[in-house]
């Protein structure tokens, strides 16, 4: 939409505007809902805009809104389900920068993709306070499944489907499965997500791990070995090659399972890699933690021992990694975390972290780890590339969403349980100082959040059709 009254006009004037491409001193009109104009800062183009609200930017970046591409609000997991809501989980991802998800829509075995899609809008719709998407998890292949992936790769409700190596009995799918999935994403556009890591031989260690007594968090990490998300990546890799497909691995953790990726890449394959803050920033040294402590930090791909983490970053740089997303996936630590005292099979998987993500990144960018277009890039613009949704989402550009986040770089925070919005009673990165903190986030053209102040509210957010993969094309 766009107006001419300039009482339904917004101005973000003064500020450093960074997008993967660019670092320019700029001021950017928005119109509605829509980016519509980019103009020099002091030039006589901007100086003309009038406007009814203007938003000063001077000593802050503007960036996109961030877009976290691998988030699990509210997923029913061993025995247990995720503790954010798609209503808190939204806003919390808001209060960090982020103004749009893509959540994964779980295929009941047995049942439809349909029913799995229609129990996450009926999550979802109402309640987001960003915009969002859903990604499928497919977890019983047939042919009416097979059928269903080309009808939401067509009317764009969801054009990536998520298989698992990993999880025997739950999400699990044999090759034969996985390659049958691979041959429809490869005749009908869909993006195959993987998670890569041998589920059958994880689960004979993780027995006689039981067996011998090594129960506690860190013998999580143990059996999860490095070779079996290895083994499981090169295997992706194969079965995606035999299919013509397309495939991106999710939370790559392990620098071995990195070189399978690299030199995929460097054969030419169109395979794509995510990995997650969590491994960049921990490590099996908090699995580790005394007593029960390590249960924070159980999630699959687990976490790697420290030198894994220099690979990682050297993937991103290079672009054998190409996004970073949360996998926020969070249980508290009472009550739901405690399920696998005694038995660390039973300890739910996964982190929170859709509220940290940007800023544990640009603190990468502050320590000479990354650029701050690469920053944008990993958090923003690839991911709404890989997914389809650029370029309404992942830039600052006319006809873009004016989703927008006027950045502090400045600003110093403590990471903490006590003062983060998701609903989750710890926090992983607990007591760490970042500099660098969203101040005004904008969210469709409207203001989210300023100063410390939430201003969005629930059912803001709207649901995103998408197209297929962008680096395909
Ligand atoms: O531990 C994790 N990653 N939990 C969420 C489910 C998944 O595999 O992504
Ligand atoms: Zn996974
Ligand atoms: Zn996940």
């Amino acid at each position: 939409m766009t107006t001419r009254d300039p009482r339904q006009r917004t101005v973000v004037r003064g500020g450093l505007v960074i997008t993967a491409a660019d670092e320019l001193h700029a001021d950017v009109l928005i119109e509605g809902e829509r980016v519509t104009a980019l103009a020099a800062t002091g030039s006589a183009a901007a100086e003309a805009w009038t406007a009814g609200t203007v938003i000063d930017a001077t000593g802050h970046y503007v960036i996109p809104g961030g877009v976290d591409a691998h988030t699990h609000m509210e997923l029913p997991f061993g025995g247990t389900a995720a503790s954010d809501t798609f209503e808190t989980g939204t806003r919390a991802a808001a209060w960090g920068g982020t103004t749009t998800i893509v959540d994964f829509a779980v295929q009941p075995v047995g049942g439809a993709l349909r029913e799995g899609l229609d129990t996450w809008h009926a999550k979802a719709e109402g309640n987001c306070a960003i915009d969002y998407a859903f990604h499928t998890i497919v977890s019983d292949v047939n042919d009416a499944v097979l059928k269903e992936m080309d009808t939401l790769v067509d009317s764009g409700e969801s054009t990536s489907f998520k298989l698992f190596m990993a999880y025997p009995g739950v999400f699990y799918s044999d090759d034969g499965r996985i390659l049958r999935a691979m041959q429809r994403g490869a005749a009908n556009g869909g993006l195959t997500m993987m998670h890569a890591e041998n589920g059958i031989a994880i689960d004979v260690l993780v027995e006689q791990a039981l067996a011998a007594g090594r129960t506690a968090p860190r013998h999580h990490g143990e059996v999860r070995r490095e070779l079996l998300e290895a083994e499981a990546t090169h295997r992706a890799i194969k079965l995606a090659q035999v299919a013509g497909s397309p495939l991106y691995v999710v939370h790559v953790s392990a620098a071995s399972a990195l070189d399978e990726l690299a030199r995929a890449r460097d054969a030419g394959l169109p395979v794509f890699g995510e990995t997650c803050p969590q491994y960049l920033f921990l490590s099996t040294d908090n699995l580790a933690e005394p007593g029960f402590e390590g249960a924070k930090y159980v999630c699959s791909t687990p976490l790697r021992p420290r030198e894994h983490q220099e690979a990682l970053w050297r993937g991103l740089r290079t672009d054998d990694l190409q996004v970073v997303s949360t996998d926020h996936c969070p249980f508290c630590y009472v009550g739901q975390k405690e399920l696998g005292r005694g038995d660390f099979s039973k300890i739910p998987n996964g982190l929170p972290g859709v509220e940290n993500r940007m800023d544990l990144l640009h603190q990468a960018v502050v320590d000479g780890r990354i650029s701050r277009r690469r920053w944008i890039e990993i958090a923003c613009t690839a991911p709404a590339r890989m997914f389809g949704l650029h370029p309404r989402k992942g830039t600052i550009a006319p006809g873009a969403d004016a989703d927008l986040v006027v950045y502090d770089p400045t600003a110093v925070q403590t990471v903490s349980a006590a003062t983060h919005h998701m609903n989750v009673d710890y926090s992983a990165y607990e007591g760490r100082q970042l500099t660098g903190r969203a101040r005004t986030v904008l969210s469709r053209g409207t203001v989210v959040l300023d100063d410390g102040r939430w201003l969005g509210r629930a059912g803001h957010g709207t649901f995103l059709r998408r197209d297929t993969c962008h680096y395909l094309t």
